[in-house]
């Protein structure tokens, strides 16, 4: 007897998704699409993709090249990335094979947690953060450390960044520069000072750094340049507006590891999409590098305006100009980031309340202006200020 609609039966959800919940600022993606919504909570540059990696990606298409690659990647995307980590980065001694290829920075950082973190080890990770680390450290039934930036420390590592991460029990941190959601540029004083200690306690690192060719001051510093226990994590999704093309990489220099965390990419994914990846090969180009420049000249500009308006309200308010991403973080004395979230939005201002990337977020407010032209920040902030 065939069962009626309403009475069929699924399987219980695992006990991870316990672990894990939608999305908390559900609501502000959500009204940020509404018809004349100024929309910045955007977490990618609003810019096309430079003409020489659309014509790769075609080329690739009409060559036939529409199969499986090695799951690390196309070797002379492989070659590419390597020679880049040694010319941009001073990363030498990278092997392409020591290299993977992923589906963006997003599912290499979750290959690599789930290679090296079990159940009941411990991530550190910045406070606040990128919201996805909790989310992958939480699936790999590993358990969060947070390690405390503060607004009117810009967000850079101090003291008490320090302290604890002096005090942690964690095998793993993930470090993020320019970071997310704060814009903030760690210096290399402070990245080496950290470094130390993790090496001094045995702590590998995952170094996130997807918005290093987005930085207007400072310099960026990659510490696999001087250290080994770093898995160094890029994409092509921020560096030349290719977020959904699906693209990042990963590397260090053991070879073991990333056969490992390669073990979990072809399980997970075989390989990244063939004609995706020869069009990524093309960012290794003067024409490519052109663009990133006009679009972070663009974006520097934004940055500037952003700042001055933010000098206009009455509020009290900390917000050190961040050096790199596309985002500013201001925080608001006193202030409640949902409450501040939902008047700005009843003024037609989307934005995202800090609490959502972490406790150190509670009283701020994350502003995109990676998808926001001139027009669209200045109209925003005569919005918000009336
Ligand atoms: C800090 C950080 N890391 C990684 C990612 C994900 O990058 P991808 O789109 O290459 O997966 C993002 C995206 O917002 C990010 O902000």
């Amino acid at each position: 007897m065939s069962m009626g609609i309403g009475m069929s039966r699924f399987a219980e959800f695992a006990k991870r998704m316990g672990e894990v919940k939608p999305s908390a600022t559900f609501k502000y993606d959500a009204a940020a699409k509404k018809p004349g919504v100024i929309n910045l909570t955007i977490g990618r540059p609003g810019f096309d993709t430079p003409e020489v990696i659309k014509n790769a990606a075609k080329r690739a298409l009409d060559e036939g090249k529409v199969h499986y690659t090695p799951s690390k990647g196309i070797p002379e995307l492989r070659e590419a990335i390597a020679a880049k980590l040694e010319r941009e980065n001073h990363i030498g001694g990278i092997d392409p094979d020591n290299i993977v290829v992923s589906g963006g920075a997003k599912q290499i950082i979750y290959c690599i947690i789930m290679a090296l973190a079990d159940r009941g080890d411990v991530v550190a990770i910045q406070n606040p953060t990128w919201v996805s680390y909790e989310a992958q450290i939480r699936l790999a039934n590993a358990d969060v450390d947070w390690l405390s930036l503060k607004p009117e420390e810009g967000f850079i590592p101090g003291d008490s960044f320090m302290q604890d991460l002096e005090e942690t029990r964690a095998k793993l941190l993930i470090l993020n520069s320019p970071g997310n959601p704060t814009g903030a540029v760690f210096p290399e004083r402070r990245i080496k000072e950290i470094m130390d200690v993790c090496s001094r306690r045995g702590i590998t690192v995952i170094s996130d750094e997807v918005y290093e060719k987005l930085i207007y001051d400072g310099r960026h510093y990659s510490p696999a340049r001087d250290y080994e226990n770093v898995i160094t994590v890029n994409a092509f999704s921020k560096a030349y507006s290719m977020t959904g093309w699906r693209i990042g990489y990963c590397a260090c220099t053991n070879r073991e590891v990333m056969e490992k965390v390669d073990i979990i990419h072809q399980q997970s994914l075989s390989c990244c999409t063939s004609f995706a990846q020869y069009g990524a090969l093309a960012a290794f180009t003067e024409e490519a590098e052109e663009a990133t420049r006009r679009m972070r000249e663009e974006l520097r500009v934004r940055r500037d305006y952003v700042m001055k308006r933010m000098g206009e309200f009455e509020l009290e308010v900390i917000c050190k100009k961040p050096g790199g991403a596309f985002y500013i973080f201001p925080y608001f004395r006193n202030m409640d980031d949902y409450e501040l979230a939902d008047r700005w939005l009843r003024k037609g201002v989307a934005v995202i309340p800090g609490s959502a990337f972490g406790s150190q977020g509670a009283g701020c407010i994350r502003l995109s202006y990676g998808s926001a032209d001139m027009r669209a920040l200045s109209e925003a902030f005569d919005r918000i200020m009336e």
